[in-house]
């Protein structure tokens, strides 16, 4: 398992997982950001904040460390998205990020 976070230009999250999922290309903001949007916003948007996190307006800057470091704890250590909810498919998780 192994986890990195950089912030050189912009920013790059890469979780690589035991199972060996590879990334597939240089994860870019623009692929977090869109998995953040599709998993996360629903329930950490402008309407509805759980847990006092609002993930809608991430830009991917470097200031945001603090809350791409939470959100990718929270997708590594499986407790986000939430159970009942779908999971980030290998690709996602690989290719990426989040
Ligand atoms: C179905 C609703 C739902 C979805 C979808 C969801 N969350 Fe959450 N999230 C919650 C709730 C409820 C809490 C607060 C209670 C808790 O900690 O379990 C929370 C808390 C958090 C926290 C703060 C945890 C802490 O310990 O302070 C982070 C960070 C977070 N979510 C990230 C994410 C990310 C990243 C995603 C998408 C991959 C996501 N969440 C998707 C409901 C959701």
């Amino acid at each position: 398992m192994k986890c990195s976070i950089r912030f050189a230009s912009g920013i790059t999250l890469t979780l690589l997982f035991a199972s060996g999922v590879k990334a597939v290309e240089p994860p870019d903001v623009k692929t977090a950001l869109s998995i953040v949007q599709k998993h996360c916003v629903e329930c950490h948007g402008a309407d509805v904040q759980r847990g006092g996190v609002r993930l809608d307006k991430l830009t991917g800057d470097p200031s945001e460390a603090n809350t791409w470091s939470a959100v990718l704890h929270q997708v590594q250590s499986g407790m986000m998205p939430p159970k009942k909810k779908e999971r980030l498919s290998g690709q996602e998780m690989g290719s990426t990020v989040v």
